[in-house]
């Protein structure tokens, strides 16, 4: 399998990164600095141009350097595809991306073109946050390994919001509501089946990884719970169902909106019972099944983004996660304040970060 890999960075106006270039290895990356220098930054730069999110949840405007007109990232991405060039420049109000130089035509050749997977210390609440963050993993890796997932998201929130503004209206007009079950069901029913699909495979994947980070497996219990159904029929005679429901709670209730991804240990939600390093190790185990699941999906292996894993992973834990993405093949960028987590990852091309700048760092 071919791993993707970035062999050219530029960052400028993006936080506080000004002026950023960098020739990444196509192993081990090593980004050392102190905090608050621009470390998780870096990282952020790659996938935002990778995945247009930002994963700490910024909006745009907040990714815009204070002092920079727009926040500019250029990438360049080898696979197992001839090199593809990503540019993204973000305006306070404008937001231009090309791929190659040009608008890219659609969504999923974009994403999986450059796919990253990103473990980082906010990925705790995949597995103590709401379902909303674990509804966005699954649609992470189906806009990358679905043709028209990510279009058909589109258009299920944009049915969705119109449905839900009816629905809040003082004499909400029945006929209008209805109109919307239409593009719901449609749409709707096909990110469930698209989501079973994806449970099927994502499930096995994070219990093999979960035994590949030194966690017994056995207890864990990861179970996609969609709140509709991905037969359009079922799915439109449902809505119906439900109206007065909804006009009652003033929005609509069924729909792949409101699905889960539930993680139990031993029976119990484990966002009660799962300490806080098992808490880590199941976070770490949902990214490598992204992982694992991309790579077969795309035939490329992602690129493997780790932020501050040392203050997430005890040291024996670290080392052998960076054994496995050694094993992987994967290109991997790790960004750490400890100069000795570099030392775990043979190889690596190490670079300090300085307020905002970067340079190369040594050994
Ligand atoms: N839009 C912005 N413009 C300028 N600076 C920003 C912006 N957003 C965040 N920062 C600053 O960027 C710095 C780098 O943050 P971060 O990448 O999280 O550092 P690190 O990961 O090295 O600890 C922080 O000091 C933060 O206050
Ligand atoms: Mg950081």
């Amino acid at each position: 399998m071919t791993p993707l890999r970035i062999t050219e960075l530029s960052v400028d106006g993006f936080r506080n990164l000004r002026d950023v270039k960098l020739l990444p290895s196509p192993g081990g990356n090593v980004l050392l600095g102190d905090n608050g220098h621009g470390k998780t930054s870096i990282l952020e730069a790659i996938d935002y141009a990778a995945s247009l999110r930002s994963f700490r949840g910024a909006t745009r405007t907040q990714l815009i350097g204070h002092e920079a007109k727009a926040a500019q990232v250029l990438l360049r991405v080898a696979g197992p595809d001839p090199a593809r060039e990503y540019r993204l420049r973000l305006g306070r109000t404008t937001r231009e991306i090309t791929l190659d130089g040009k608008r890219p035509e659609r969504a999923v050749e974009y994403f999986a073109g450059a796919a990253c997977v990103v473990f980082h210390p906010g990925d705790l609440d995949l597995v103590r946050g709401p379902p909303e963050l674990r509804r966005r993993l699954l649609d992470r890796i189906l806009v990358r390994a679905v043709d028209g997932y990510g279009e058909a998201l589109k258009s299920y929130g944009k049915a969705l919001r119109a449905r839900n503004v009816l629905l809040r209206e003082r004499h909400p007009d029945t006929r209008a509501i209805q109109a919307f079950d239409f593009p719901l069901a449609r749409y709707g029913s096909a990110l469930v089946r698209a989501r079973s699909v994806l449970a099927h495979d994502l499930v096995p994947a994070a219990r093999r990884a979960l035994d590949e980070v030194a966690l017994s497996p056995d207890a864990i219990e990861l179970r996609y719970q969609p709140r509709a159904s991905g037969d359009q029929v079922v799915f439109t005679a449902a809505l119906a169902e439900n109206l007065s429901r909804d006009l009652a709670r003033r929005s609509t209730a069924l729909g792949p909106h409101a699905d889960d991804l539930a993680i139990t240990w031993s029976g119990l939600p484990a966002r009660i019972v799962a300490s806080q390093g098992q808490t880590r190790a199941l976070a770490l185990a949902l990214r490598l099944a992204e992982l694992h699941v991309l790579e077969a999906r795309t035939r490329a292996i992602p690129v493997l983004l780790l932020d501050d894993v040392s203050s997430e992973l005890d040291r024996e834990r670290t080392a052998r996660l960076f054994k496995l993405v050694a094993a992987l093949g994967a290109q991997v960028f790790v960004t750490t304040t400890d100069p000795a987590i570099a030392a775990l990852l043979p190889g690596a091309r190490r670079f300090t970060v300085t307020d905002g700048a970067v340079g190369p760092g040594d050994g």
